[in-house]
Parts: C-alpha cells; sequence; structure tokens
C-alpha cells in the first residue's frame, strides 16, 4: 500500500508509493478518497500520465466535468485543460491565471468539489502553488468576527478581466443582487466530513447580501488576511511527476508567479463535480 504523508497541521499531505495508471485494489482507492477529505491537498509524487491516464486517474474522486474556458481544453481529449505561462490576453498581454486568492468557480450554482492538476513543465525554481485550510480558518476566527460571518450570504459572478483590479472599487461596481450570479453561504459545511468552513472567493465575491460595498470589501480583506496566515497554508513546491488534487469546498489556493516567464510552465487540469454549497 502507498505512505501518506501529512505536510503541516491543518492541510496538505504527500503520497507516494503508488503508481495511478495502473489497476489497484478498491481498498487502496477508498484509502486515497478518505486521505483527500482528510488533508483537502493530496500531492500524489511519481507519475507518468498522459491526458487520458490524468483523466482516468482522477475518477477516482468524482465525475470530470468540461470546462468553460474551451480555448484551453486538449482537442484530442477535451475534458483535460491546460493551464500555463504561456497564455496570453486579447491584447497579447501575458496572462497568469491564478495568482491571488481563489477556489475555483465559485460562480456557479455547483461549483468543482476538487481540482487536479498534473506537471507536464516546470520552471527551475518558483512558480509554487499554495492553499490556505478554510475549515482551520474558520475554526480559528475571533469570536466576534465569528458572530459576524455565520449568516452572511454572498453573490458570487463572474467578471470579465475589464473590471477595475481593486478589490474595493470591483465590489463598488457590482449591484447587490443575485441577477447574474449566485448566492452561497459564506460558511458551509462539508458533505462529506460535517466541517464548517468559510466558502469565500476574493476574486468572485460581488458582495455580501445587505452590507455596504465598503463593508464588504473590507470584510473579505479581513478574512483572507486572517486566513492565508502561514499556519493554516501549504505551500506545493513541484516536481516532475507531481499530481495534486484539492479540496475547493474548504481551501482557497493561488500560483505564484515568483518565477522565470522565459521558462515554460505548464500543466494539465481537470475538475471534479460537486453540489450545492449548504
Ligand atoms: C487552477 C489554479 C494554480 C497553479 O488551476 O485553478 O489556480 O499553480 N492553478 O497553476
Ligand atoms: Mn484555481
Amino acid at each position: 500500500m502507498f505512505s501518506i504523508s501529512k505536510q503541516t497541521d491543518h492541510i496538505g499531505a504527500e503520497i507516494s508509493g503508488i503508481d495511478l495508471s495502473q489497476p489497484f485494489p478498491p481498498e487502496a482507492a477508498d484509502a486515497l478518497r478518505q486521505a483527500f477529505v482528510d488533508h483537502s491537498v493530496l500531492a500524489i509524487r511519481d507519475q507518468k500520465l498522459d491526458a487520458p491516464a490524468f483523466l482516468n486517474a482522477t475518477r477516482l474522486f468524482g465525475e470530470p466535468l468540461r470546462q468553460h474556458l474551451k480555448q484551453f481544453n486538449l482537442p484530442e481529449c477535451p475534458d483535460v485543460a491546460t493551464i500555463s505561462n504561456q497564455e496570453k490576453t486579447k491584447e497579447g498581454k501575458i496572462n497568469v491565471r491564478g495568482v491571488s486568492w481563489h477556489t475555483d468557480h465559485s460562480f456557479q450554482p455547483e461549483p468543482p468539489k476538487a481540482t487536479a492538476l498534473y506537471a507536464v513543465s516546470l520552471p527551475t525554481k518558483g512558480g509554487d502553488t499554495e492553499w490556505a485550510h478554510m475549515g482551520a480558518a474558520y475554526d480559528a476566527l475571533p469570536a466576534p468576527l465569528r458572530t459576524e460571518v455565520d449568516a452572511l450570504e454572498a453573490v458570487h459572478a463572474y467578471t470579465e478581466s475589464r473590471v477595475p483590479p481593486n478589490l474595493t472599487e470591483r465590489i463598488a461596481a457590482g449591484e447587490d443582487d443575485a441577477s447574474d450570479g449566485v448566492v452561497h453561504p459564506l460558511i458551509r459545511t462539508h458533505p462529506e466530513n460535517g466541517r464548517k468552513s468559510i466558502y469565500l472567493n476574493p476574486l468572485r465575491v460581488r458582495r455580501f447580501r445587505g452590507m455596504t460595498p465598503e463593508h464588504c470589501a473590507e470584510l473579505i480583506e479581513r478574512i483572507v488576511a486572517h486566513a492565508t496566515q502561514p499556519e493554516f497554508v501549504y505551500t506545493h513546491r513541484w516536481r516532475a511527476g507531481d499530481m495534486v488534487i484539492w479540496d475547493n469546498r474548504c481551501c482557497i489556493h493561488k500560483a505564484n508567479a515568483d518565477y522565470d516567464f522565459e521558462e515554460l510552465r505548464l500543466l494539465y487540469r481537470i475538475i471534479i463535480q460537486g453540489d450545492t454549497p449548504r
């Protein structure tokens, strides 16, 4: 059987001694699923996967979903997309996605429960990915802040890159309704382990219902500052052959854009069906 090595007190485990391209016993599959629920981020080392094998490996954790930015889907295996530092905006500027704290696709009614990446090409140094555990962050909220956030509902909406980058301005520009977005509770309960966590996406939350834009922006900043303290964070230093899968229901994450962009950073990406946050 493979080994599981916990990486921090609250989040992240390294898995070694398993080959996801080969059949393995159902007990091993169950143990991997349990490790995913227990540690929220699994870094599975030393894999050799092409796109179909990666897709097949992620089926262990649920049902892969087609990703909405079709231009990144592999033509020969469209349920697998790429994320790379070679992406350009319409104006031709380099556009590296995922470099500030977020959880994936929270603007959807049923956001993906998990996202998986497989390293195809890595820079020689830097380009780590970081995750913060929103369950541990919730447990450690100061009591007055916990009372303030407990019953909040957040409007999440997809916004184009043209909107103001500054959080306060972006929030002020949005309406306080859910007509073109979805409403999720700010505090959600994990369907598999019953644990409460903060479900916040600083990139997509447009408003907490019934709150002024200024207060809303200030509260988002306060929660993110609290949740991303080093004690709640796992930083993954990528190695060739890594497959990483994480739980979007209880983590936020970001990519570090701290490496030489002349070097290719390319990963395969799969998202897994989730359910309605409650
Ligand atoms: C993502 C993402 C982070 C990275 O694929 O959703 O945020 O390190 N990726 O590329
Ligand atoms: Mn992401």
